[in-house]
């Protein structure tokens, strides 16, 4: 158990969608909470409600694919709060939707730089501070639902988002015997500005000139049309907004996670299924031949993994 109460957040794309919402969780919980975002503004226009709201919250503008940068808001951060405890990698961003090999290579390095190199920047400029302070604390990465079941026509995402999902599994089990552990945050849909931010943080070195303009961009989640009157060719969209969470039910499911060290934190149950479906596909696709006697001990260290028995189901959700 790790408790949050008096303890300091560091959040990454904390000013808008569910960043935001981490961060409002964290402030209600008893955080201290560091905002940052590559956007400055938003990060001062985010800081309004903690002000209003009487928490104690200080705004860095952060670009995560920054490494000096990183280093010097770790720093900044340190001398404002103390120690961080609670590091959420959630910046994040999307290109647009279609065949991976119709993706181009700026799509490829924006995506990678952001989603991948962002997250280890943190887990790299970070958790050595955590784990030398002694007190405790938590890794949390905004991975996705879609990381764990991927969404045809967003490989890129679904990519990144699998990658971030290994590596906060691979980091809890390394972080065994210590008192700091790793979560991956798979969210459902939840209400965030990913497609419009995406384009906006885009560098320009990396946007295509003939077809950022008019590229859709990519979900999950699918945009909430309002019901019935959104049409794709004979296809009518369902009402998606009474299943899109708001932000801040996101943030209270990271805050119980953190708090437990979760392995996995999920928000939509409903994906149990098809959960379930892909593991049973996976164990169905082995080679139908005997075991080999003695190789599951001679090869322990890449059989067994304690982080697994050890996850446990919490009750009950946010909305
Ligand atoms: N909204 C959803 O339904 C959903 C579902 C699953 C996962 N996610 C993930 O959640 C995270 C947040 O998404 P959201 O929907 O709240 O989007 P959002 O656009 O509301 O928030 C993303 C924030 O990240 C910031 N950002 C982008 N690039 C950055 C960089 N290089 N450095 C620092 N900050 C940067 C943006 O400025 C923005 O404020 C993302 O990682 C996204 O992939 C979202």
């Amino acid at each position: 158990m790790f408790k949050v109460q008096g303890k300091t957040a560091f959040i990454t794309g904390a000013a808008s969608g569910i960043g935001l919402g981490i961060a409002k969780a964290c402030a209600k919980h008893g955080m201290k909470v560091v905002v940052t975002d590559v956007r400055r503004k938003a990060v001062d226009e985010a800081l309004v409600w903690f002000k209003d709201n009487g928490y104690e919250a200080y705004g860095i503008a952060l670009d995560v694919t920054d490494r000096e940068g990183y280093a010097a808001a770790a720093d900044e951060a340190e001398k404002i709060f103390g120690g961080i405890h609670l590091l959420v990698n959630n910046a994040g961003v999307e290109a647009p939707m279609g065949k991976v090999w119709e993706n181009s290579y700026n799509d490829f390095d924006f995506m990678v730089n952001v989603n991948i190199r962002g997250v280890l920047n943190g887990v790299k400029t970070i958790l050595p501070r955590i784990l030398a302070h002694g007190e405790g604390g938590q890794v949390v990465t905004t991975c996705s639902q879609s990381g764990m079941y991927v969404v045809p026509g967003a490989a890129l995402y679904c990519m990144c988002k699998a990658g971030l999902i290994g590596l906060m599994e691979t980091l809890q089990a390394d972080l065994r015997g210590t008192n700091v552990g790793a979560s991956a945050f798979c969210p459902g849909p939840i209400k965030g500005n990913l497609s419009e931010t995406s384009r906006e943080v885009r560098p320009a070195e990396l946007t295509d000139a003939a077809s950022a303009p008019a590229a859709p961009a990519a979900p999950p989640p699918p945009p909430p049309p309002a019901a019935g009157d959104d049409t794709r060719g004979n296809f009518t969209m369902p009402d998606f907004s009474s299943f899109i969470l708001p932000a801040e039910a996101a943030g209270e499911y990271v805050v119980r996670g953190a708090e437990r060290q979760d392995l996995y934190i999920f928000t939509h149950t409903d994906f149990k299924a098809s959960m379930v479906e892909k593991g049973d596909a996976i164990v169905r696709a082995y080679p139908d031949q005997p075991l080999k006697a003695g190789f599951a001990q001679a090869f322990s260290f890449l059989t067994q993994n304690p982080v697994y028995p050890e996850v446990t189901t919490p009750v009950g959700g946010f909305e």
